[in-house]
């Protein structure tokens, strides 16, 4: 899903190792997936692709079923059509959205506290010992770093990030969802800037901004853009604005069929019936259908 968005909003390049002919690194996250499948993915659009995810078990980085072994054999056999591309893993730990980076290979058992810390140290211990095994050229370590910028000044200390990361990517999406008693309010999934009425720390510019204010290297600082949207349904379908009353999740989009959900195929499906509603300050679109339910979604 992801991958279609960066596949349409970007032109074609020729790729110099890792980066594009102008420096930049343009990295897809590729989620399992039968709608997409690895051999459609056209590898010379991304400078890396992120295979999302592997798992952590008994202190071995493992594919999450054998299967995705085949899978990781077909993205790195794109470098064929495509040289400089790099190919990783990512792991996702626990519930805490903590994303890690990838690593091409996954034997090993190293002990570690499995805290962020601790599991920081722990993948670049499994990089070093791979690099030493192998003999190579040293494997890539990135981290996806939460948006939210109140936790990410408690959890993270950000010199460190920068100083072991080779890249990491702060996640600029999911500012507001709807929870039930706590988040009752149609809200934007993922503006640039903080519309009126609303704490300053909920868009792509807090989040970046505070990654940079907090000693991030800005040339291993990537923007990570969300292509799908989350929906509300409204109390009452003629109060469709911003922060209006919602009494739970969307129904299931046109497409993916899923509640509150909706990928960047169900955006382009909405469209042609639904109504677009620009915000000029936040640079957020959102639908609006005579069901009574808004989508946001990110336009750019
Ligand atoms: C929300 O609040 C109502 C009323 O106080 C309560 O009955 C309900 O259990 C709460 N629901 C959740 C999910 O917390
Ligand atoms: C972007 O974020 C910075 C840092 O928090 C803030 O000073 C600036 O006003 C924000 N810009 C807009 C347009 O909201």
């Amino acid at each position: 899903m992801k991958l279609t968005l960066l596949v349409l909003a970007l032109g074609a390049a020729v790729m110099i190792d890792g980066t594009t002919p102008d420096g930049y690194k343009r990295v897809c996250y590729y989620q399992k997936s039968n709608r997409v499948k690895v051999s459609t993915i056209p590898a010379d659009l991304c400078t890396h692709i992120v295979f999302a995810f592997a798992v952590i078990q008994n202190w071995n980085i493992e594919p999450e079923v054998p299967q995705d072994l085949d899978l990781y054999k077909q993205l790195v056999d794109k470098k064929t059509s495509n040289p400089g591309l790099k190919v990783m893993v990512s792991l996702q730990i626990g519930s805490r959205q903590l994303l890690l980076g990838r690593l091409l290979r996954w034997k090993h058992s190293q002990k570690m506290p499995l805290t962020s810390c601790g599991i920081i140290t722990w993948t670049e211990s499994v990089i070093d010992a791979e690099t030493l095994a192998e003999g190579q050229e040293r494997l890539l370590f990135s981290l996806a770093l939460i948006p939210s910028v109140r936790s990410a000044a408690v959890i993270y200390d950000v010199p460190v990030i920068s100083s072991v990361v080779d890249f990491a990517t702060a996640m600029t999406y999911d500012y507001h969802v709807f929870i039930k008693n706590i988040s009752e309010v149609t809200a934007y999934n993922s503006p640039l800037f903080t519309p009126a009425g609303e704490s300053a720390v909920y868009s792509t510019n807090a989040t970046i901004s505070f990654y940079l204010n907090a000693g991030m290297d800005r040339a291993k600082l990537l923007l990570g853009l969300a292509t799908y949207g989350r929906s509300y349904t409204l109390v009452s379908a003629s109060q469709h604005f911003l922060h209006a009353p919602a009494s739970g999740v969307g129904g299931p989009g046109p497409v993916y069929g899923l509640k509150g959900f909706y990928s960047y195929q169900d955006s382009c499906t909405e469209l042609k019936g639904g109504t677009r509603v620009w915000d000029d300050h936040s640079y957020h679109t959102c639908t609006r259908q005579s069901m009574g339910v808004v989508r946001g979604y990110t336009e750019r």
